[in-house]
């Protein structure tokens, strides 16, 4: 197990916390969390554990193998960064950069100057053959400054938000207004512990978010929708990325016309931009939870967005599904999501 440390989005912390770790657990890699702070988390994993977050996450932002962890004063600095083995990372002749990034209100931009200056002077102290290249370096170091704390190491992968901003609900060619932004429906396909080669369905799948996120994972995408146009515009918009689903089937979601699958990741409709068919969501919500229960094996999930007055928790331990996890997404003044993660036990 490597000593590793992820620079996470500070948007919604909590869904971006879990889904580091279902992405670690929907892979098969043990780990144990050794600290959370704002926006970080230092975990030990296999080092190769790195590579499936870089391909997957929604939330990520960094990923790097840890040198050392002290408090954030120059003096610790110095001290820490004097007993560590900087030829362990970089090879005689290799060049480097060092780039700190200071999380919320801990120091000040000057500060992170400074400690990119010091981190720099004293790797150099150790390393007497390397060479400061900030346009192309060979190594890339990078540090962190929150809760009083820097986190040091070498950068291994950084994760480019240009993807998500691709595929942002607007820029699709079948677009409505219920859509679910990419990075967050990446995100509960990661919950729910899709995997390559999973069959993961969508009953109200919408514009097909879910399904282009789970498809781009390598998992198998059904997606669903009541209203054949929104079934067609899911089609086009995978297109669009030069994706396939598994199925697109049009059928309500209260009658699932399937005997199996991996798991759900689902937004049912509010009633507001999409409709509920005279219905409302909470006897919706009870309809898919019910019949999707068929269709889970033990110990298999169910991501599922709701608005937060819904009170989904509860409607789903009513039904016989193990609650894992809750986060709140605020929308606007008048929604906030509930992002509920169930098993079926
Ligand atoms: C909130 S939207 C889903 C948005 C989707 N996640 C996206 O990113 O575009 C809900 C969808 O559920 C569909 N719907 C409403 N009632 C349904 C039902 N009983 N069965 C299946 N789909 C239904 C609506 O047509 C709508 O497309």
């Amino acid at each position: 197990m490597a000593k590793l440390f992820f620079l996470i989005s500070g948007e919604y912390e909590s869904l971006s916390f879990s889904e580091l770790k279902a992405i670690l657990e929907a892979e098969g890699f043990a780990y144990s969390i050794t600290e959370k702070l704002d926006q970080t988390v230092r975990l030990e994993a296999a080092i190769e554990s790195i590579k499936q977050v870089y391909r997957r996450s929604g939330y990520t932002r960094i990923c790097g193998l840890e040198l050392f962890t002290c408090d954030a004063t120059d003096e610790a600095i110095t001290k820490t960064a004097n007993n560590t083995n900087f030829k362990e990372v970089l090879a005689e002749g290799e060049t480097f950069e060092v780039r700190i990034r200071r999380i919320k209100e801990y120091t000040t931009k000057e500060a992170t100057m400074h400690h990119e200056r010091l981190m720099g002077k004293l790797i150099l102290q150790n390393t007497p053959h390397a060479k400061v290249n900030l346009r192309k370096p060979d190594k890339s170091f990078y540090g962190i400054l929150t809760n009083n704390k820097f986190i040091f190491g070498l950068k291994l992968a950084e994760i480019i938000p240009k993807p998500f901003v691709e595929r942002r609900a607007r820029k699709k060619p079948f677009f409505h207004p219920s859509a679910m932004n990419a990075k967050l429906a990446r995100c509960m396909v990661n919950l729910a512990h899709a995997h390559e080669g999973t069959y993961v369905l969508d009953p109200f799948c919408g514009t097909g978010s879910t399904a282009i996120e789970a498809t781009l994972i390598g998992a198998r995408a059904i997606a669903m929708d009541v209203q054949r146009r929104m079934a067609d515009g899911a089609k086009r918009n995978l297109k669009h990325f030069g994706l396939t689903a598994e199925a697109i089937v049009i059928a309500d979601a209260r009658k699932l016309p399937f005997s199996k699958v991996d798991c759900v990741v689902t937004d049912p409709p509010y009633g507001r931009s999409a409709t509920t068919l005279k219905s409302n969501t909470k006897a919706i919500v009870e309809g898919v939870l019910t019949s999707a229960y068929e269709l889970l094996s033990q110990g298999q999930r169910i991501c599922i967005a709701s608005p937060k007055t819904l009170g989904i928790k509860q409607v789903g331990k009513k039904l016989g599904y193990r609650h894992i996890e809750s986060h709140f997404a605020y929308v606007h003044r008048t929604l906030t999501r509930e992002v509920a993660v169930f098993e079926k036990e």
